[in-house]
């Protein structure tokens, strides 16, 4: 998610010879292995994860925004070790089972518009799905014309082509344009630092200019795309809801598709269940992971309506099937745990949980500003805070810095570049985050 640049070595947990193993490890500059080396991982509970020279670390940002319901989850793993036990993984095409059934049954139950599920095992294959979907069914419809995307500014959506594509970060993307198209981006988005900004509510002035800068757009797009309220990858910025219901209204005047892009915000990690409910909207096309199994086994869900579905269905030989599979699409260990979340998130008002979580760490990271005067502009909305470390120099990596003081502290936190954020289990205790509060800012200084 985010590659350090060099610094220098801050602690004594150094390598001295080259980092050398058969592990080529994500999204990382290896070579940083040398000045700070990985974290050795043998267990994991709550929100701790247990380390082998002993040290037990807050899993501050859920393990790449995750672990919802924390390590461990008793009732995860009761669910998982059932399905075990009656068998782990069979093909999904010309198959069914109770578990798959169910669970496609409750997702369709998070919106009132999206009754059709399909499943992937990661995020980025979720957003290519539902971008293929958008464009097949134009195809269907006769609208040979809507073939382009339309993408914020700023935005992540994954890895793999299309999903970079419709990506506008140039460090995760800029090595591979030739492989690459290129979507409009709109631009001046309406950023807030809360729900409580005026532009939260409302945000017609910045609507203005960009429904002006859409228009040549109109007849060639299929779909636009966004991480609806907050951009996790671009820096968790946050925009205001009022740009979302806008949008979507727009989008439904013109027969543009809306994909959500819930992967991060999805699962009550805003506040709500989902993200787009800030707005009050649906979108035509709706891409879950990460919290669906809350970080337990890889699984994706895109859900859309019986309007695309209907496009779809015929008989054989007319050509229109969406022929897209993955191996392990629906995989039924990974959806067993699935179901379990969805029950544990209704008995236990996990979204209720973020939400109260979410008031406290808004005002510590309030606190550290005040107390540090190393971050400004602190933001937040449901479990997410974020803030930017103040820089004395555009190069500088702060970031790398404050995580490596972090990390000898008891914390992991994995900063954007300079921006520093908490993104922790939802159930978290308040103990634990005053923990987490002391920690980062001790790790600040
Ligand atoms: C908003 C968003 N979309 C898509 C993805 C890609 O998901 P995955 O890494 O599971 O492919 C991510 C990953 O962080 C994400 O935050």
């Amino acid at each position: 998610m985010l590659t350090f640049a060099r610094s220098q070595p801050i602690n004594n947990n150094r390598f001295t010879m080259q980092y050398s193993n058969a592990l080529w490890n994500p999204c990382s500059q290896m070579k940083d292995y040398e000045t700070f080396k990985p974290l050795h991982v043998i267990g994991a509970s709550g929100s701790y994860i247990h380390l082998k020279n002993g040290q037990k670390i807050i899993d501050a940002i859920s393990s790449w925004w995750c672990k919802s319901l924390g390590h461990n989850d008793p009732r995860l793993k009761k669910a998982l070790l059932e399905q075990v036990d009656r068998f782990e993984h069979v093909i999904l095409a010309n198959t069914v089972n109770d578990t798959i059934l169910s669970l496609s049954e409750k997702l369709t139950q998070l919106t009132s518009t999206l009754n059709k599920v399909f499943y992937a095992s990661d995020g980025s294959c979720a957003v290519e799905i539902a971008m293929k979907m958008s464009l097949h069914a134009r195809k269907l419809m006769g609208q040979a014309a809507k073939q382009h995307f339309i993408a914020l500014e700023n935005a992540y959506h994954g890895e793999t082509a299309a999903a970079l594509s419709v990506s506008d970060l140039g460090l995760y993307r800029k090595d591979y344009e030739s492989l690459l198209f290129t979507p409009h981006y709109i631009s001046s988005l309406p950023y807030v630092c809360g729900t409580h900004d005026p532009l939260w509510q409302d945000c017609s002035l910045h609507w203005e200019a960009i429904e002006k800068s859409l228009e040549p757009f109109i007849e060639n797009t299929t779909a636009i795309i966004l991480e609806p309220i907050v951009q996790g990858a671009g820096g968790m910025k946050i925009y205001s809801q009022d740009f979302l219901r806008r949008l979507r209204i727009w989008t439904k005047q013109r027969d543009i598709h809306l994909i959500a892009d819930e992967i991060m915000t999805g699962f009550g990690r805003t506040g709500k269940m989902l993200a787009c409910e800030h707005a009050g909207i649906e979108p035509d096309f709706l891409c879950l992971s990460k919290g669906l199994t809350s970080g337990w086994l890889p699984l994706s869900a895109m859900l859309t309506s019986q309007k695309i579905y209907d496009l779809f269905y015929d008989d054989y030989s007319a050509g229109k099937a969406f022929l897209h599979s993955h191996t392990y699409t629906g995989n039924a260990l990974a959806a067993s745990v699935a179901l379990e979340v969805l029950k544990i998130f209704s008995e236990e008002n996990i979204v209720f949980q973020s939400e109260r979580l979410g008031k406290e760490m808004l005002a510590s990271m309030y606190d550290i500003a005040d107390q540090t005067r190393k971050i400004h502009n602190v933001r937040g909305i449901g479990a997410i805070v974020a803030a930017d470390i103040i820089c004395d120099g555009p190069k500088r990596r702060r970031g790398f810095e404050v995580f490596q003081k972090a990390v000898e502290r008891g914390a992991l936190l994995r900063p954007l570049g300079n921006t520093i954020y908490w993104l922790p289990p939802l159930n978290m205790t308040i103990e634990t985050l005053a923990k987490l509060k002391n920690m980062t800012r001790d790790a600040l200084y």
